[in-house]
């Protein structure tokens, strides 16, 4: 059984999210993470991940091991295996769903594009993509809803503090316009328009950026209330534009909200430089997107001259690109 999931960017509100502030997400086709679960001759639910260099059998795994905490919540019983001849059956949030206790063996195999630590959801989007495929094969498909607030429990494992956007975004594969511990908003786009993706190449742990913007806010909260009040009001008027179809003034937006980012200490000098290269190509605007310190921006173009801006980007430094369309 075979599901798969998208990657991701923020468009707007990142990091002011986690305080409660509205931000827009949308999926990236271009990128995604696949999952495979079949059955398998040899004992035990053996994990196959070469992407990050994975091959074990789940008991072998961490109890906090992400990958291992998803498998286990669908296996709470495991199979019988060389490493764990006579299992202890585990207690589990989620009722057994009797396929676990049959005794074949279980092979899973996870695959990603979508760069590691760089903004792009990877962690939620393998998330997604293993509990679609556990639960197709075990017959039991869960509906979106019970998707994303599982792939949200793994995402702690992984951040610390999430908002929840990403599992968010990812689950549903469509614009969201995303606030912490509200329903789920899915918002239209007037008319289509062109983002261009650059990595930075750095990988940078969302965690780190999230604990240091905390620290700031400890220290002042009254000044930081005011910076992500500022973003979240970008990221409503953001909403009003593209679901007017006037997409062309996101990218003052964009300027704006990547200055207040900047502010909070979360850019780095690779990611100005893409920015300022992107800008000065003819982007309509340009920022960080996601948690910061490396991994992507985001800029705003003209379909017609979105090469250009990747151009001057991959000049300043950039390690891929990516043209998607926001539909
Ligand atoms: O780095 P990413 O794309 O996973 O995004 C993190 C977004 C933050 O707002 C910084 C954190 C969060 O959990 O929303």
């Amino acid at each position: 059984m075979k599901a798969s999931a998208p990657g991701k960017i923020i468009l707007f509100g990142e990091h002011a999210v986690v305080y409660g502030r509205p931000a827009l997400a949308v999926p990236v086709a271009q990128v995604h993470a696949d999952a495979e679960v079949s059955d398998s001759s040899r004992a035990g639910i053996w994990i196959n991940a070469p992407d990050i260099d994975l091959h074990a059998e789940l008991n072998s795994l961490p109890s906090d091991h992400p990958l291992a905490a998803i498998i286990r919540e669908f296996f709470p019983h495991p199979v019988s295996s060389p490493l764990c001849p006579s299992p202890n059956p585990s207690t589990s949030l989620r009722a057994s769903f009797g396929r676990g206790d049959r005794g074949e063996g279980v092979e899973i195999k996870i695959s990603s594009t979508i760069p590691v630590a760089s903004g792009l959801g990877s962690g939620a989007a393998v998330s997604v993509a293993l509990i679609r495929a556990l639960s197709s094969f075990l017959h039991n498909p869960l509906s979106d809803e019970q998707i994303s607030s599982m792939a949200f429990e793994i995402e702690k494992l992984h951040h610390g503090t999430p908002s929840g956007i990403d599992n968010t975004v990812i689950t549903y594969a469509r614009p969201v316009f995303f606030v912490k511990g509200q329903p789920i908003e899915i918002f239209k786009v007037g008319k289509p328009f062109t983002i261009m993706i650059a990595d930075t190449g750095i990988s940078a742990p969302t965690r780190e950026a999230v604990g240091d913007v905390r620290k700031l806010w400890e220290a002042d909260k009254e000044k930081w209330e005011k910076a992500f009040d500022e973003i979240g009001g970008i990221a409503k008027e953001a909403r009003r534009r593209i679901e007017n179809g006037e997409w062309e003034l996101i990218g003052k937006l964009m300027n704006q909200n990547h200055e207040l980012l900047k502010g909070m200490t979360v850019s780095s000098p690779e990611l100005d430089r893409l920015v300022d290269a992107a800008r000065s190509a003819g982007a309509l605007g340009a920022k960080m997107s996601g948690g910061g310190r490396g991994g992507n921006m985001i800029a705003l173009v003209n379909a017609v001259k979105a090469g250009i801006a990747a151009d001057a980007c991959i000049s300043s430094g950039a390690k891929r690109v990516i043209i998607t369309q926001i539909h």
